[in-house]
């Protein structure tokens, strides 16, 4: 048997949902550039699940049919409030809360295509929900309900905030979530079709899922990069900090990628919206540090910025909690999930590789009394 370390490089799976190629990122045949430009994110959750663009009608119906689900249980809101709360990170309450919606949903278990059609309307439409309620209660204030006349991009940032949000922050957030909605097979994504692979319920799947993003190597690195960002405090002080950290073989997070080697497509529209929102928010140095740093870590280790990195200094600006970076991530992503999910379960087969054993050869028992 040979092994492929992290499976680098192993297509293990076909699929119609996204593609990587030649460092072209693109949704079911959409060059993300194009979907970035003109789609809004609703669109392209319709995009991914039904493998075809909606037309202005099917639109409304989709937004309306999303809006309608977008409360979440008030027992799971009261369930929150009794969370750690000042130590609980709000990736691991959200993967706590996906998990309880699944409880009160007499068809969680069910495996047709309409209760499978309403799960992924439910999981979409009530993470955002979920996000702005924790982040609220943790302050000491009332979640606020979603309202069914605003998009998706403007609920998260009423729910969030309390108030309806300028057209500017709508536009932004709503394209980081056209962005990060899905990317082939991801960690996360990999992790929810090898759990659905068992014939799992679609909340078991994103459960898993939101697991796997909680993680730095993945989409923790936005929230990461922020901290870094923040801990150099300004330009002077940003080569002597990566240098230091580069000498000392430390990972510079939001660089890199195991796919891309020639840059992330994403990042450019992410760089530009960094641009664009730290000059209007008057604090145009996190853009200015983040361009610094990624002159230096691509000069001295050749490694370009990922879809995490410009991020980080978006998500700032648009006043978001730096801890609700990889959330925003996950409300996102989930589209993607849900997604590979019902494409798993259209053609399933168990996803169950090998490994080469590397422990020691047959060992003789040894009694209890003798070890
Ligand atoms: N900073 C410094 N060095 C790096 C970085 C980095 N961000 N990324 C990779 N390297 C170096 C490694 O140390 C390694 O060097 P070596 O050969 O001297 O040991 C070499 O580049 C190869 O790196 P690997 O970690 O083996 O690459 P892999 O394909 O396994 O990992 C990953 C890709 C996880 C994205 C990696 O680049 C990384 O850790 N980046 C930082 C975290 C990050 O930004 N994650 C978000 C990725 S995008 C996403 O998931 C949404």
């Amino acid at each position: 048997m040979s092994t492929t370390k992290g499976l680098e490089g192993v297509v293990a799976t076909t699929s119609s949902v996204s593609s990587i190629i030649d460092g072209v990122l693109t949704y079911h045949g959409y060059n993300i550039d194009d979907l970035a430009e003109h789609a809004s994110f609703e669109e392209v959750i319709y995009l991914l699940w039904n493998h075809r663009l909606p037309n202005k009608e099917e639109l409304t119906t989709f937004k309306k049919e999303l809006s309608e689900v977008s409360a979440v249980p008030k027992e799971i809101l009261d369930q929150m409030k009794s969370y750690p709360i000042d130590k609980v990170h709000p990736m691991a309450a959200l993967r706590t809360a996906v998990s309880q919606l699944a409880l009160f949903d007499e068809d969680a278990d069910e495996m047709g295509e309409e209760a499978n059609g309403q799960k992924a309307l439910k999981l979409q439409a009530q993470l955002p929900t979920i996000v702005t309620a924790f982040s609220r209660i943790r302050q000491g204030k009332d979640p606020v309900a979603p309202r069914t006349d605003l998009g998706y991009a403007a609920n998260f940032l009423y729910m969030l905030n309390g108030e309806e949000p300028d057209e500017i922050s709508v536009e932004a957030l709503d394209k980081a979530l056209v962005l990060h909605a899905d990317h082939e097979l991801n960690a996360s994504t990999f992790t929810a079709r090898v759990c659905v692979a068992t014939l799992s319920d679609m909340y078991s799947g994103i459960v898993a899922a939101i697991g796997a993003l909680k993680g730095p190597l993945h989409g923790g690195a936005n929230e990461r990069v922020m901290k870094m960002l923040s801990e150099i405090g300004d330009m002077e002080k940003v080569e002597p900090y990566i240098k230091d950290a580069l000498s000392r073989k430390v990972k510079i997070m939001g660089f890199g990628h195991r796919v891309y080697k020639n840059g992330d497509p994403r990042a450019k529209h992410l760089r530009e919206m960094s641009r664009q929102l730290t000059s209007i928010t008057g604090e145009p140095k996190w853009y200015d540090m983040s361009v610094k740093i990624d002159e230096i870590v691509t000069n001295e280790k050749g490694l370009l910025p990922n879809v995490d990195f410009y991020s980080a200094s978006v998500y700032h600006s648009l006043g978001i909690e730096h801890d609700l970076f990889t959330p925003i991530f996950a409300v996102s992503r989930v589209s993607g999930w849900i997604a590979h999910i019902l494409e798993q379960y259209e053609n399933n087969r168990l996803i169950r590789p090998r490994a080469e054993y590397t422990g020691p050869d047959r060992q003789a028992w040894v009694p209890l009394e003798n070890r």
